[in-house]
């Protein structure tokens, strides 16, 4: 049966609100309806979502819808709105063309307003999804709390170290709780999606050497489900794992491994939540073996029709900077709608850098010359130091202004970003001044 679209309505009222963390610890979150995260929000493939924001905080905010390929004017920057200031409603309408784990989060004082809590799920389903015997979603983040639980004010923290590292917590969250006790049931198997929602965090998923099975990733489902004991996921990217397969009575951790992404700070084994598996119960899950079919956009040798670099060098202003293509806020060229990109990113620098491209998905031709294991859609991919990559991606018909940045947030407010826009070819292209974001 074919699903018949529909406008799915939702309100989501940006504010500050007291958010317990674990028991009789409690911070002032900013976040979505008093909750961190903000709602979950779901639709199906092909529907049209009306989301009404309220901005209830003292400060402007926009709110970008991480992954969806949605019209250039509904995709949350500074670049293509006017911030919703204190006071105001502004609605976000645009259809939803993929299936997925999809994210909101603020897109303005990121820094901040993501630190805080200021960011959501957003699941597209479609009716040939695989059965599950549940579907969860689980948002990992960590926040820098002093002692007596407050933030700390993020200007004093603005030093060399953290610049250099993005900001990594000491309170360990996953969907805003500390340390929570997960429940599962033998026999059963699930649908998990993981969310990166970090400002730098790397989360390196791992459950006391369990296998699970890689069903999908940002833009989708796989193939073929891909079976590990750890997978990494970096700030912005999703992962979605079919979770089962256990005894009756078992208890693990759901920790992230130390994952060394060349930083000051010393990556460490944490534990982000305990898994219990309680008695057996019936199963109706099913993952087919053949989960979808990814068509190749172009083969591993395309020719190259853009080059970035990511780098990071000293500056005498910041300590560091950090540039694409030798620049702070790059502004990159227009791509035209409808000419294959087959991009060739490069990260030069000495450390890790997730790069995310806004409103499309891409597919990795390879990675430092070569094929990478399973085909499949990418918004956000993470380069580690002295890594080439080749990608392809497609300019549909959304033209506008789009942009691609370092998706841990201490390096995009640095600089590690670049606006560019889709134009139609068929017309002279006028570049639009962008005003640029200094901080
Ligand atoms: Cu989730 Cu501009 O990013
Ligand atoms: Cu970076």
């Amino acid at each position: 049966m074919q699903h018949q679209p529909k406008t799915v309505h939702y309100k989501l009222e940006a504010g500050k609100f007291q958010w317990e963390l674990a028991q009789g610890k409690t911070i002032e979150a900013w976040g979505f309806n008093g909750q961190l995260p903000g709602p979950e929000l779901r639709a199906k493939k092909g529907d049209t979502l009306a989301i009404e924001v309220t901005n209830n905080l003292d400060e402007a905010t926009i709110i970008h819808w991480h992954g969806l390929r949605l019209p250039a004017s509904m995709d949350g920057t500074g670049e293509v709105q006017r911030p919703i200031m204190p006071g105001e409603t502004f609605e976000y309408r645009f259809t939803a063309p993929d299936a997925g784990t999809f994210w909101y989060h603020s897109h303005a004082n990121e820094t901040v307003q993501m630190e805080r809590g200021m960011y959501g799920s957003l699941i597209i389903e479609d009716d040939n999804d695989p059965v599950f015997d549940n579907d969860r979603v689980f948002m990992i983040d960590d926040m820098k709390l002093t002692p007596d639980n407050r933030f700390v004010e993020s200007k004093k923290l603005n030093h060399f170290k953290e610049r250099h590292d993005g900001k990594e917590g000491n309170i360990a969250l996953i969907n805003g709780k500390e340390a929570p006790a997960l429940e599962i049931h033998a026999g059963q198997t699930e649908r998990w999606r993981f969310i990166n929602a970090a400002s730098a965090r790397y989360f390196l998923l791992y459950m006391g050497g369990k296998p699970f099975s890689i069903i999908g990733t940002d833009g989708g489902l796989l193939e073929t489900a891909q079976t590990v004991t750890e997978a990494l996921i970096t700030p912005g990217e999703r992962l979605d794992i079919a979770m089962g397969g256990f005894e009756a009575a078992e208890t693990f951790a759901l920790e992230t491994l130390p994952y060394n992404r060349m930083t000051f700070l010393k990556s460490k084994r944490k534990t982000y939540a305990t898994v219990k598996v309680l008695e057996s119960k019936p199963s109706v899950a099913h993952l087919p073996v053949q989960l979808r079919t990814i068509e190749p956009l172009t083969t591993q040798d395309a020719a190259v029709n853009r080059k970035i670099k990511l780098s990071v060098g000293p500056s005498i202003k910041h300590g560091l900077d950090f540039k694409v293509n030798n620049t702070l806020h790059a502004n990159d060229g227009p791509v035209v709608i409808g000419e294959l990109q087959v991009w060739e990113v490069s990260n030069v620098s000495l450390m890790d850098h997730p790069f995310h491209l806004h409103g499309f998905f891409f597919q990795v031709l390879e990675e430092n010359g070569k094929a990478l294991a399973y085909r499949a859609w990418k918004d956000t991919y993470n380069l580690k130091p002295r890594t080439t990559i080749k990608i392809a991606w497609l300019p549909d018909n959304r033209p506008g202004k789009w942009m691609y940045h370092c998706h841990i947030l201490e390096h995009h407010e640095a600089g590690m970003m670049a606006n560019f826009e889709v134009i139609d070819g068929s017309k002279p292209y006028v570049p639009s001044l962008s005003e640029h974001h200094c901080h």
